[in-house]
């Protein structure tokens, strides 16, 4: 059955719940037939023994006559059809008519007790000629005998009729059921084959091809909106995957080309050692430059594979945040930055410890790179609403209303920053953004051109 299609499947099922639903019917129609048909045997059967039960007996010899007559030995069609006994009170044979050669039905002593008090017994039974005999037993009128009346039974030819035009009826019916079944499951699935066709004609290069709605608003519409709905999404991931890929390659050439060109240019004409130095500096700086992109490269590419390993564990955040801040003060001298620390509470929260380092140095080395020389930076510790809140607030650039929304695209440096420094590889704050999510926190930024920003990160405390 795994093999067979859903439309084979849609109709076996279909002619198999008719098929049995028309079987029940027709079984419950035929019990009833029958059981109609012996009841008004038996209704007939009944008033017949009554009739003879209560004939007036003047005489024994003339009720013997009028037995013989109404089972009518000399006529052989009626003789066939009616069987006439008289029994004692013990329930012996006393009288039959002619036709009955056969013995006459026995009772237990029991039944005969039954039948005097009233219940009417009756019995089916075969006779010596395979006929089927159906046998009322009542009292006679003087309760002293009992009066058996037989007749032959045509249950055969009716019932077998009725029987035969209802098998033959049913077979009709299931046949047409397949048939139905099986045009009502095309067109049922026909949009699905319609689905089909056009699924199989979208390839990686057409991804902005979607599926067409028919008119009815249906369970295939709703699944037409589910695909599309997932086309989008991996429309929207083969293009950042594509965008991704070719920023980066653009990112690893620039550096390997300026690295290229000193070297060329270092090699046109003999210099003397100074000049050597100079080139071999320029080319580690690029190198240094290099080794970071490709470095956060490969953590981006490690998080987008679900292949990061967190090292989740309760932690304060800080000793962590004012480590972080002697660092910033290290790093801020050369400029004579100012670094400030305000609040700075315990907070504790399950996290990545060496994560949580990489978060924060990436949002002070982006607050010392663009704040101009003697700027300030003041990082805050706190605890708001099941939140530890740290706050990296500088006085430096600033980011525009336009860049605010793209900073944390990969590669995504604003003009700006361009033109200030060109050290960035534009990966830092999405990186950042995916430590932060994946410590189920949020990453926040209010900034305004060239009056500073002020990045916020809420983690939830533990
Ligand atoms: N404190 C800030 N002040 C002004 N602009 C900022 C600040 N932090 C980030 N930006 C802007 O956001 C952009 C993206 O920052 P991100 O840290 O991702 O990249 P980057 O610092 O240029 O390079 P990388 O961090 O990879 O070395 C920056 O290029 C800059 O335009
Ligand atoms: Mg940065």
């Amino acid at each position: 059955m795994n093999s067979w299609t859903i439309r084979t499947k849609l109709t076996f099922w279909y002619t198999s719940i008719f098929g049995s639903t028309l079987a029940i019917f027709g079984l419950l129609t035929y019990l009833a037939f029958s059981y109609a048909s012996n009841k008004r045997i038996d209704v007939g059967l009944k008033e017949e023994a009554e009739g003879i039960a209560h004939y007036p007996q003047t005489s024994t010899n003339s009720f013997k006559e009028y037995i013989k007559h109404i089972s009518n030995e000399s006529d052989e069609e009626w003789a066939l059809e009616k069987y006439v006994a008289i029994l004692d009170s013990a329930g012996n044979l006393q009288f039959r008519s002619g036709n009955l050669t056969d013995a006459h039905l026995l009772l237990q002593s029991h039944q005969v007790r039954e039948i005097f008090s009233g219940m009417t017994y009756y019995k089916t039974v075969k006779n010596s000629k395979g006929r089927l005999l159906r046998i009322i037993t009542i009292p006679m009128e003087d309760k002293q005998r009992l009066i058996q009346i037989g007749i032959v039974i045509n249950k055969d030819s009716a019932l077998n009729i009725f029987l035969f035009t209802l098998a033959a009826l049913g077979l009709l019916a299931i046949a047409s059921s397949w048939f139905g079944g099986r045009f009502m499951a095309k067109k049922a699935l026909t949009p699905i084959d319609r689905m089909i066709k056009e699924l199989q004609k979208i390839e990686t290069e057409q991804l902005e091809k979607r599926l067409t709605f028919h008119s009815a608003k249906d369970e295939i519409n709703a699944l037409s909106e589910v695909i599309n709905e997932m086309l989008s999404r991996l429309e929207n991931s083969f293009n950042q995957t594509r965008r991704f890929t070719a920023d980066a390659s653009h990112e690893l050439r620039t550096p390997i080309a300026i690295m290229k060109a000193g070297i060329e240019v270092a090699l046109s004409k003999e210099r003397d050692l100074r000049g050597y130095q100079q080139v071999l500096a320029n080319t580690l700086e690029d190198l240094r430059r290099l080794s970071k992109i490709i470095e956060n490269l490969f953590i981006l590419a490690k998080a987008d594979a679900g292949r990061y390993e967190l090292h989740m564990e309760r932690m304060n955040l800080c000793p962590v945040v004012t480590e972080i801040a002697e660092q910033l003060k290290l790093i801020a001298e050369p400029k004579n930055i100012f670094v400030s620390t305000e609040k700075m509470e315990d907070a504790f929260i399950d996290g990545d410890e060496l994560l949580i380092r990489m978060l924060l140095l990436n949002l002070v080395d982006n607050a010392v790179k663009y704040t101009p020389l003697n700027g300030t930076i003041t990082l805050s510790l706190g605890k708001d609403n099941g939140c530890a809140k740290i706050i990296i607030t500088d006085n430096g650039i600033g980011i525009s209303q336009e860049d605010i929304s793209h900073i944390f695209d990969r590669f995504y440096r604003a003009n700006k920053a361009r033109t200030a420094d060109h050290t960035g590889g534009g990966l830092g704050l999405s990186i950042c953004q995916w430590i932060v999510k994946s410590h189920d926190g949020t990453i926040t930024v209010k900034s305004e051109p060239c009056k500073g920003s002020a990045f916020t990160v809420a983690l939830p405390t533990c």
